[in-house]
């Protein structure tokens, strides 16, 4: 019994031994060349720089984007507004109409309380700071989660500093900010002259008979204006707007696409919404045949596609083998190429020393004296080329 187990156990020894893909070769056969140690190096310089890119890479992580129907159907939109309109507070109204035709008041209240339109130095700072950013935005990055990704989140969100001077004088603007929360659907946000009525069954109007002309200035700054919660670190497209006219009568018109948007980084989580924007304005005048309503108006509706943003990095063993191939591979051809070089070397000197007709006592046994076609030569590469490259050859066989 025990005599047949040593007979297993040396036959699986040596079936495994014959298995070796790694047969050891004694020092004494192995010849380093010039040509051999300089492809070595070449070879380990290709290596690092690749292992380093590759770390790179590794390191550094790419955004996914997914889209699909935005199912989330029961939630409400939060709107956020503040903005100051060069009008007093009591002669214009601001609220939200939307298509269900809801009740406006059942949306929230925005505050209206009187301000002064020229800014104070710290403030007018802080908006063309602001407005620089919107400007290398619009030029730079296009989505939120860019600048998310990007900035890891600076706080924009003090907002506007609070006025460091006492300017004299009755205040002549109305800061109308606040947030509201709608039904997510298109709606209508609008500023207009005169306290709105509700009107049954559905809207309202806008009383403004007590009004002279000279009361209406729409000119506006709008300091932020967003959809869903505000995020640090976003700075939305309209903020830091500023529009004056010098006419009485002037509407202002903005078109929305509110686009939902979850943002998954390494910065980041937040569900918000984006938007695009398109402005519009002229002045209203019934004589030259430009008619409605002095005003600014708000219109948005929602994107029925949600965008999924996710930030990923690719996983460790995905790294390990690309590092694996690179090192196998940049092995492997740089071996090859050392053994095909080493062979046109070949093929030239014996062409060339053949037609000179100068060629030493010893070039071998076989009849290279006259010059051979091509093909032929190629033919002969395997004879004449073995074991050029002891670095990188593997399959030296002892045994026969
Ligand atoms: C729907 O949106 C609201 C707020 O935007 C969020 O709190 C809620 O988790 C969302 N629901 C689903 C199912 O995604
Ligand atoms: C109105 O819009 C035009 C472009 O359509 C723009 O050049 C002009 O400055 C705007 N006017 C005001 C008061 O913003
Ligand atoms: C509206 O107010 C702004 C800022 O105070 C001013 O520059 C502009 O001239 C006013 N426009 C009119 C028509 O009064
Ligand atoms: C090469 O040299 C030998 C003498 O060494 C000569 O006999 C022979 O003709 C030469 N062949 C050519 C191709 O020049
Ligand atoms: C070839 O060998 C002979 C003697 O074996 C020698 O005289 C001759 O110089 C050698 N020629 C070359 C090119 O080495
Ligand atoms: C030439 O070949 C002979 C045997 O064929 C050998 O003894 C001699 O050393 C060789 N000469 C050279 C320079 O390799
Ligand atoms: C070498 O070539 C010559 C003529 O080119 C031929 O006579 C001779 O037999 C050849 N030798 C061998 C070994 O092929």
């Amino acid at each position: 019994m025990r005599r047949l187990n040593v007979a297993n156990s040396n036959k699986t020894l040596k079936v495994v031994k014959e298995l070796d893909a790694f047969p050891k070769v004694p020092e004494d056969y192995k010849k380093t060349t010039v040509s051999g140690g300089g492809l070595s190096i070449i070879t380990f310089i290709i290596m690092i720089l690749l292992f380093v890119s590759e770390f790179q890479y590794y390191r550094s992580t790419e955004l996914k984007y997914k889209y699909q129907v935005d199912t989330n159907f029961t939630s409400k939109l939060q709107v956020n507004i503040d903005m100051t309109v060069a009008m007093q507070c009591n002669d214009m109204g601001a609220d939200i109409l939307d298509i269900t035709g809801q009740d406006t008041h059942s949306f929230g209240k925005l505050d209206l309380e009187p301000a002064y339109f020229e800014l104070s130095p710290e403030q007018k700072e802080y908006q063309s700071f602001i407005l620089d950013v919107n400007r290398y935005l619009q030029t730079e990055y296009h989505a939120v989660q860019e600048v998310l990704w990007r900035s890891g989140g600076p706080d924009f969100r003090g907002g506007m500093p609070p006025r460091e001077d006492n300017p004299s004088g009755k205040p002549d603007s109305c800061r109308v900010s606040g947030s509201l929360t709608v039904n997510k659907v298109a709606g209508n946000f609008h500023i207009t002259a005169g306290k709105s009525i509700p009107i049954i069954p559905r809207g309202h109007a806008h009383l403004a008979m007590m009004l002279d002309e000279t009361d209406y200035n729409f000119s506006h700054r709008i300091d932020h204006l967003s959809f869903g919660e505000p995020i640090a670190g976003v700075i939305y497209p309209l903020d830091g707007e500023q529009l004056v006219t010098k006419n009485n009568y002037h509407t202002f018109q903005y078109f929305m696409k509110v686009v939902p948007t979850s943002v998954r980084t390494y910065a980041a989580n937040v569900d918000t919404y984006q938007f695009a924007v398109t402005e519009r304005n002229r002045s209203i005048n019934h004589r030259e045949g430009s008619h409605g309503v002095p005003g600014i108006f708000v219109k948005y509706d929602l994107n029925p596609i949600k965008i999924e943003v996710r930030e990923e990095r690719q996983p460790f063993w995905q790294f390990l083998v690309r590092m694996c191939g690179i090192v196998g591979g940049v092995f492997a051809v740089s071996g090859m190429l050392h053994d095909f070089c080493g062979c046109v070397i070949d093929i030239i000197c014996c062409r060339y020393f053949n037609n000179k007709n100068t060629s030493s006592n010893n070039t071998s046994s076989k009849n290279i004296s006259t010059p051979q076609p091509m093909s032929s030569l190629i033919n002969n590469l395997p004879t004449e080329c073995s074991d050029k490259t002891p670095l990188f050859s593997t399959d030296i066989n002892l045994n026969t």
